[in-house]
């Protein structure tokens, strides 16, 4: 290679680096707007948590709240539901694990619920299969093997009254979300 061709090789390198380099630049300098924007604001923030009022739910009954685009079950639970969570078999429940983002542990009923006597229970109201919603529509929900709780008419999964899978394609207990009672009748979630 004659020294000319050399330095005209180099000078190609060199323009295609330089040209690949200002590339790079330019889509730093686009991505980094659209970055910018996903960094929730305050306001959005402020939306990602959410009080809920639950002086008017009745033992034995739930209300479906909206959360973060999904339906978080708040459950009063009755002492029947209370009595038939706690008196379960660890060994028997398919997830053993709490799945509950306030407190690690195993998937005791005690590890679920939000108050020590176990009244309430608040968790994602979505199937851990493949996101349906279980129902609960009775409020007392006893499905064919006599488990209660929640059913997942999609695949047939059955949760018990502390939402463990128990039967059914879900891999996982329902989730617990971050939750906390702020006063006696308001739970903040998020
Ligand atoms: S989505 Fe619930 S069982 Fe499949």
């Amino acid at each position: 290679m004659s020294q000319a061709e050399e330095h005209d090789g180099t000078r190609r390198d060199f323009l295609y680096y330089a040209t690949a380099g200002a590339g790079a630049v330019a889509t730093g300098a686009a991505v980094w707007p659209m970055i910018n924007q996903m960094n929730p604001s305050a306001d959005v923030q402020a939306l990602s948590s959410i009080r809920v009022d639950v002086s008017s739910i009745e033992v034995g009954t739930q209300i479906t709240v909206k959360w973060r685009g999904k339906p978080v079950f708040v459950r009063r639970r009755s002492e029947g539901e209370i009595e038939a969570a706690r008196s379960v078999d660890l060994g028997d429940l398919p997830d053993k694990d709490a799945r509950n983002d306030n407190k690690a542990g195993d998937a005791s009923d005690t590890n679920r619920t939000l108050d020590e006597a176990g009244e309430w229970l608040v968790m994602m109201g979505v199937c851990t299969h493949l996101g349906c919603v279980p129902l609960n529509d009775a409020g007392d929900y006893v499905g064919p093997d006599g488990i209660g709780g929640w059913f997942c008419p999609c695949h047939g999964s059955h949760y018990d009254t502390s939402g463990r899978i128990r039967r059914g394609p879900a891999p996982e207990n329902l989730p617990v979300p971050v939750a906390v009672f702020e006063d006696e009748t308001t739970v903040k979630l998020g």
